[in-house]
C-alpha cells in the first residue's frame, strides 16, 4: 500500500524537520519553560551601595603611572599640565569616587617630600618592590591632586607607616590641607595651589602584615593608633557638618586563622578605643590568582583555566561574610567600613613586558569577575562601603592599556561604565535560582544577578551568565515596580579569552539591548559569558 507508507514517510519526515528546527531555536533562544525564575522585590530596599564601591587604584608600578597617566609637560600625547587628555576624557566616564595612591607595597617606601617643588629638581629614587626601575618623582602631591580634579574624583592616600615616621605623615598632612599661613601651607602655596587640599580617605600603611614592614597585629596596632593620633587634616571646609578625613586601618590579607587573628586584634582595639584615635574602615585585600607567583594567563587559556579563575572570585564571598561577621561582633552599629581597597584578577606577566610591571590582557572573563566581585560587595552594601580594583591603568585588572599615544578600554573598563547608575543607589534584593555551569570538577552558579533604585527612581538590574556556550533564558516577576519597559547594555565576545587590542580596541564592547515587560515580567535571554544592565522604566 504505497499511498499510506509515503504518507507515513513524509510525516516522520516532517517530524524529524520539526524537532530539528525546535534543535536550533533551543540553541539560539533557550525556551522559557527552562527559563531561571528572578524575583526583583522592590518593596524591601536595603542598604545604599556606596559609590565608593567602584573606587581606583593607582600605584607607582610598571606603566600604571608613568605613561599610564603621566607624560610629562613636554610630551607630544595630548595632555593638560602633564596629564594624558584621552586617559581623563575615558575616566571622567566611569565618574570615579576615588583614587587610591601612591600604593601599595610603594606606599610604605615613599617620601613625599621627594615629589614637590620644580619637576626638574625632584631627585631620582628606586622602586625596589616594583622591577627596581628608577622612580622619577615628577608624578608627586600635586600632580596627583591635579588629576583628582581632572576626573572629578576624591583623593584616598596612603601614608608610610612602613619606613616612614608619624611625624613625616603629620607634615604631609598639614601641607596639603592646612589653611592656616604655616611653614608647610606657605610652601605649598608657593608650589602652586595657596588653597588647601580636600583628602577624603587616608589609609594608614598597607600589608604591614607584609611589603609594609611584616609587622605582627599586635605592633602594626600600636602604629596604627600613633599615626590615627598625630596625622590630623586641616582643611576647614572638611570639618563642616560632622564630615571629616576617614581613617583606614590595614585589615587582613586572606582567609584562615592568621587573618581571622589580625581582624580580631584591630576590631577589639576599635571597641576598646579612648577617644584619641580612630578609626573609620579596616581593608581587605584578596586577589583572584588561585597562588602566588602568578602563573595563569591572561589571553590564550582553556575552559579549565576560566573556570577555576571564575571560581577563585567567588570566593570574595566567604572572605567579605567572615570578615564582616567578625566586625559585627565588635562594632554591630556598622561603624567601620570593610574597605576591599584591593581586588581583581592578577595573572602571569606579559610575555616580553618587563618583569615586576604587572602588564597583563583583560578578557570578556575579567568582565565576569568585575561583575561577581561588585555584586558581593553590593550585596554587602551595609558593611562594604569602599572597594578598590587593582589597578586603573596597565597594570593587573586595568580599567586602560596604553601603548606610547595609544590607548585602549578593557572588558573590564565597560563593566564599570555599564554599572555606574549602581553609584549611590539603594540596594533592592533580587532572589533566584541560579542553576548550574559545571566544566570538569569545578560547579559554579549558572547565573549571578544585582538590582538597585536610583534617586530618579529606576530600577536597575544587572544579570551576569558565566556559562561560556549556553544562553540563559531569563524569566523575572517585578514586584513593587510599574516598569512597562527594560533597556541597557549586553557585554559579551566570541571567545571565553577574547579582549580588545590596540590593532582591534572593539572586539568585546557593550551593545544596546531592549527587553520585554508585561503584566510585570521581564523575559530575556542572556548570552553566553556575557554582564547585561538593565533600566526599568515605567
Ligand atoms: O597591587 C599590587 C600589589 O599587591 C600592591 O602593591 C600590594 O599592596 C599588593 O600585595
Amino acid at each position: 500500500m504505497p499511498v499510506p507508507s509515503l504518507r507515513r514517510s513524509v510525516r516522520t519526515v516532517a517530524v524529524v524537520v520539526i524537532l530539528a528546527s525546535l534543535t536550533l531555536v533551543t540553541a539560539a533562544q533557550p525556551q522559557r519553560d527552562d527559563a531561571i525564575a528572578v524575583t526583583v522585590d522592590a518593596t524591601r530596599p536595603g542598604a545604599k551601595i556606596d559609590r565608593n564601591l567602584f573606587g581606583q587604584f593607582a600605584e607607582h608600578l610598571g606603566k600604571g603611572i608613568y605613561e599610564g597617566i603621566w607624560v610629562g609637560p613636554d610630551s607630544p600625547i595630548p595632555h593638560t599640565r602633564g596629564i594624558r587628555n584621552d586617559v581623563v576624557g575615558a575616566l571622567k566616564a566611569l565618574k570615579v569616587p576615588n583614587v587610591r595612591w601612591p600604593g601599595g607595597c610603594f606606599a610604605d617606601e615613599y617620601h613625599w617630600r621627594k615629589g614637590i617643588g620644580p619637576l626638574a629638581a625632584r631627585p631620582a629614587t628606586l622602586n625596589p618592590n616594583w622591577g627596581d626601575v628608577i622612580e622619577p618623582n615628577t608624578f608627586g602631591t600635586h600632580e596627583f591632586m591635579d588629576f583628582i580634579e581632572q576626573i572629578g574624583s576624591e583623593a584616598y592616600l596612603s601614608i608610610n607607616v612602613g619606613s616612614g615616621t608619624p611625624q613625616e605623615a603629620a607634615e604631609w598632612l598639614e601641607y596639603l590641607t592646612s589653611a592656616q599661613p604655616t611653614a608647610l601651607a606657605k610652601e605649598r602655596a608657593a608650589n602652586g595651589h595657596p588653597e588647601p587640599y580636600r583628602i577624603a580617605y587616608l589609609g594608614i600603611g598597607n600589608e604591614n602584615w607584609d611589603c609594609g614592614g611584616n609587622m605582627t597585629a599586635e605592633y602594626y596596632l600600636q602604629q596604627m593608633k600613633i599615626h590615627s593620633r598625630f596625622v590630623r587634616n586641616f582643611n576647614p571646609a572638611q570639618q563642616k557638618d560632622g564630615a571629616r578625613m576617614l581613617k583606614i586601618a590595614v585589615g587582613p590579607g586572606g582567609d584562615g586563622p592568621r587573618w581571622t587573628e589580625w581582624t580580631e586584634t584591630i576590631m577589639r582595639a576599635y571597641k576598646h578605643r579612648q577617644w584619641s584615635w580612630d578609626m573609620d574602615g579596616l581593608s581587605l585585600h584578596n586577589y583572584t590568582v588561585v597562588r602566588f607567583p602568578a602563573a595563569y594567563k591572561s589571553v590564550g587559556f582553556d575552559e579549565a583555566d576560566y573556570a577555576l579563575l571564575l571560581s577563585e572570585t567567588l570566593k570574595m564571598e566567604g572572605l567579605v561574610s567572615h570578615n564582616a561577621a567578625i566586625m559585627d561582633a565588635y562594632d554591630p552599629q556598622k561603624r567601620v567600613a570593610l574597605v576591599v581597597d584591593e581586588w581583581g584578577a592578577w595573572y602571569a606577566q606579559l610575555p616580553g613586558t618587563t618583569p615586576g610591571f604587572l602588564a597583563q590582557q583583560n578578557s570578556i572573563r575579567d568582565a565576569l569577575i568585575a561583575a561577581l566581585n561588585i555584586n558581593i560587595f553590593a550585596r554587602h552594601a551595609d558593611r562594604v562601603r569602599m572597594a578598590n580594583i587593582a589597578q586603573m591603568i596597565n597594570v593587573l585588572q586595568a580599567m586602560i592599556l596604553t601603548d606610547g599615544p595609544k590607548m585602549l578600554l578593557t572588558p573590564t573598563y565597560h563593566v564599570f561604565r555599564m554599572y555606574v547608575p549602581f553609584q549611590d543607589a539603594t540596594f533592592v534584593p533580587v532572589a533566584y535560582d541560579a542553576g548550574t555551569y559545571a566544566h570538569g570538577a569545578i560547579t559554579l552558579p549558572r547565573v549571578d544577578a544585582i538590582a538597585a533604585r536610583d534617586a530618579a527612581g529606576t530600577l536597575w538590574l544587572s544579570l551576569t551568565n558565566l556559562d561560556p556556550t549556553r544562553p540563559a533564558a531569563v524569566s523575572a516577576r517585578l514586584v513593587g515596580t510599574t516598569a512597562t519597559s527594560a533597556s541597557g547594555e549586553t557585554l559579551t565576545a566570541p571567545a571565553i579569552d577574547s579582549v580588545n587590542t590596540f590593532e582591534a580596541p572593539n572586539t568585546v564592547t557593550p551593545k544596546p539591548v531592549t527587553a520585554q515587560v508585561q503584566d510585570g515580567r521581564l523575559t530575556l535571554t542572556l548570552a553566553p559569558k556575557s554582564v547585561m544592565v538593565l533600566a526599568l522604566r515605567p
